[in-house]
């Protein structure tokens, strides 16, 4: 089928409404609405994502370097390994950390996972090599049969925007999400997967997009022991395929205090029955392991499911919450993020939050700054220094206090 990328013909659909109970009752009070987070929480981990598990059998964390004075002594650089055990297996994830050195501890961050390596964040020579396979999204920097080299070393640099962070008063941790699970179909042996037996004769296993969620969870557990980080002040961050970890990290984990979703598309903030776009069969074949089994009952038919992208939103609430869209990023559907958000409202403002600031999609780079915030920038599907500007004062807002 073709892919809509004409308002025009974008299907009609009638949305499941998240203040409503699968019963039909409404959902009127906060209290209420505790119940029917739990239930639309385990829709999505029956129907879309997968059940995340907690804390595997062993963890513990390895501080295998620290620099104080990193970045021309802009930055203290930490990296920790956090090594996993569990069903006879082991995994690990390395976490690369800068904290602001003239600014006061414990430092409120920024988390997100990246595409290809940590090494690829920023050119500092002090960041460690990943040794876990990487992909060859970028065959012309170096990556040979898919091990890291040092000529990647920045190469992503434009998606961090670390010295704004810093100068900001922001620290920045990252973790390369091929740690968790390497980003290919290969019947989920390797990465985190291993760590737990797995039973998927429900369909509702975890997949490498639970793998990436849970892995930020873990994160958590790290910050949370380290007196440099304020780990009731870390603002979740992803982009594209990590921006829909992001989302639902930031879902099943109220400790993040602000989640942050860039151009996540389909199966993050837009909505799937838009059709607009990518759709639910488009990347149910395309990338088969990032969806839990029983998502692909859902291909061409998304009006059968039980939940929709708004609902995802919702649960974030009463958390600050941040939904950016870039004009010609047409295959991530910035409408069905806008609407996204937009739908995820009511239930902010049952909450007490003011919830998104607009009844209609606003004007470029006209950004939207309630409990839920929202940009439309020009440009394509991208981390840009523009995003990370609205995403610090979207943070100053609500984790300043400024
Ligand atoms: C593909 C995929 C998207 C995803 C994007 C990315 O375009 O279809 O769903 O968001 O890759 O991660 O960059």
């Amino acid at each position: 089928m073709d892919v809509i990328y004409d308002e025009h013909l974008v299907p009609n659909y009638v949305l499941p409404d998240p203040l409503t109970f699968a019963n039909g009752a409404p959902v009127t009070t906060a209290e209420a609405w505790t119940a029917r987070r739990r239930e639309i929480l385990a829709l999505f981990e029956h129907h879309v994502y997968g059940v995340l598990p907690g804390k595997p059998e062993r963890m513990d964390f390895e501080v295998t370097s620290v620099d104080k004075s990193a970045l021309s002594g802009a930055a203290t650089r930490k990296q920790v390994t956090a090594h996993f055990a569990g069903n006879d297996h082991t995994a690990s994830m390395d976490i690369l950390i800068y904290l602001p050195n003239d600014h006061p501890r414990p430092t409120p961050m920024f988390v997100g996972l990246n595409f290809m390596g940590n090494h690829t964040v920023h050119p500092d020579p002090g960041i460690a090599l990943p040794t876990s396979w990487v992909p060859a999204f970028f065959p012309a920097a170096g990556i040979q049969n898919n091990r890291a080299t040092a000529v990647q070393r920045g190469v992503n640099a434009s998606h961090w925007a670390v010295e704004r962070l810093l100068e900001r008063g922001y620290g920045l941790a990252t973790i390369y999400c091929g740690d968790l699970d390497p980003d290919f179909d290969d019947g989920f042996q390797n990465g985190v997967h291993a760590l737990f037996p797995r039973d998927d004769s429900a369909g509702d296993a975890w997949a490498t997009l639970g793998a990436w969620a849970w892995g930020l969870h873990r994160a958590l557990d790290y910050f949370e022991t380290d007196d440099d980080i304020d780990a009731g002040r870390v603002a979740l961050i992803g982009h594209s395929r990590l921006g829909k970890a992001a989302v639902w990290a930031g879902a099943t984990d109220p400790r993040f205090a602000l989640v942050i979703s860039n151009n996540s598309g389909c199966g993050g903030a837009a909505l799937s029955r838009r059709r607009y776009g990518e759709t639910v069969s488009i990347i149910n074949s395309k990338f088969p392991h990032w969806f839990c089994t029983n998502f692909k009952r859902y291909n061409d038919n998304e009006a059968a499911l039980p939940v929709d992208q708004h609902m995802l939103l919702a649960l974030v609430a009463p958390r600050p919450l941040y939904v950016a869209s870039a004009v010609e990023d047409r295959w991530s559907d910035p409408r069905g993020e806008f609407l996204s958000a937009l739908h995820a409202d009511p239930v902010y403002r049952l909450l007490g939050r003011d919830g998104l600031p607009a009844a209609h999609m606003p004007d470029l780079e006209q950004p939207l700054m309630g409990t839920i915030g929202y940009h439309i920038r020009t440009g394509k599907h991208d981390v840009t220094a523009y995003d990370w500007e609205r995403y610090l004062d979207f943070a100053d807002l609500h984790l300043q206090g400024a």
